[in-house]
């Protein structure tokens, strides 16, 4: 899990918290971040949820083997109306530390249908970005705080477009949701059978 240098109790008042994005409103954003001096003034929740945004995304990318971070605080406010991202964290080394990240949104995406006919879905829901520390790992929290993802979206799995899944997200969804067959699309992001289910053909 990851520790940082300020206390981030208060940040969760449960440990699966929604990130409020008026906290990372772009013009306190980089003033946070290049001026303030944690030693100076007591962090402000601001700059508290700006570096766990950092830093989970970073690992995220690190476990990914991606050269560049999908998600940043920066990027989060680039996309403060279609992007959601939900930290997890808990006390069970003996100090609040974040075990977790998942960020998600809504695309507006061309799709194939399982007969390979193309479709366009607008807000989609989509899967972005998924991580839970190395040390967390295969003991059930990565389902946790994808559960109530859902119930918070009140999105369900096979609704999900995921984007570029990881070998071990595969798994996860396997596991946890029974999707395995996928309907193949001409982009980078996966679909699940059922996607289309209840969706009528166009035209
Ligand atoms: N190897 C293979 N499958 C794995 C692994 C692993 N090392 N770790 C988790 N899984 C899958 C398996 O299906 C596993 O079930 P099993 O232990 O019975 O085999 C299941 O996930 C475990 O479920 P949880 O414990 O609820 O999930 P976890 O807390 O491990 O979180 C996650 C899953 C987020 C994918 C985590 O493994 C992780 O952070 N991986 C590294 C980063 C990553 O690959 N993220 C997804 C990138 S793609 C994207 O975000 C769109």
């Amino acid at each position: 899990m990851v520790e940082f240098e300020f206390d981030i109790r208060d940040l969760f008042p449960q440990e699966i918290i929604r990130v409020q994005p008026h906290l990372l409103r772009p013009q306190i954003l980089s003033a946070l971040l290049k001026d303030q001096n944690p030693k100076a003034a007591p962090p402000t929740p601001g700059y508290k949820l700006s570096r766990i945004i950092d830093e989970m995304g970073q690992l995220s990318a690190v476990a990914q083997g991606l050269r560049t971070a999908v998600t940043t605080a920066e990027k989060v406010v680039d996309n403060m109306t279609n992007h959601v991202i939900y930290l997890m964290a808990d006390s069970e080394s003996g100090r609040w530390a974040v075990t977790g990240l998942l960020k998600v949104g809504t695309k507006d995406l061309f799709l194939f249908d399982e007969k390979g006919e193309c479709r366009r879905a607008d807000q989609t829901p989509a899967i972005l970005d998924f991580y839970i520390h190395e040390s967390r790992q295969r003991r059930g929290l990565g389902k946790a705080i994808f559960d109530k993802m859902l119930a918070d979206q009140g999105w369900s799995p096979c609704k999900c477009s995921v984007d570029r899944p990881s070998p071990k997200l595969l798994g996860f969804l396997g596991k946890h949701f029974g999707l395995v067959r996928t309907i193949p699309q001409g982009n980078r992001f996966v679909l699940y059978e059922g996607f289309f289910d209840d969706v009528p053909p166009e035209g």
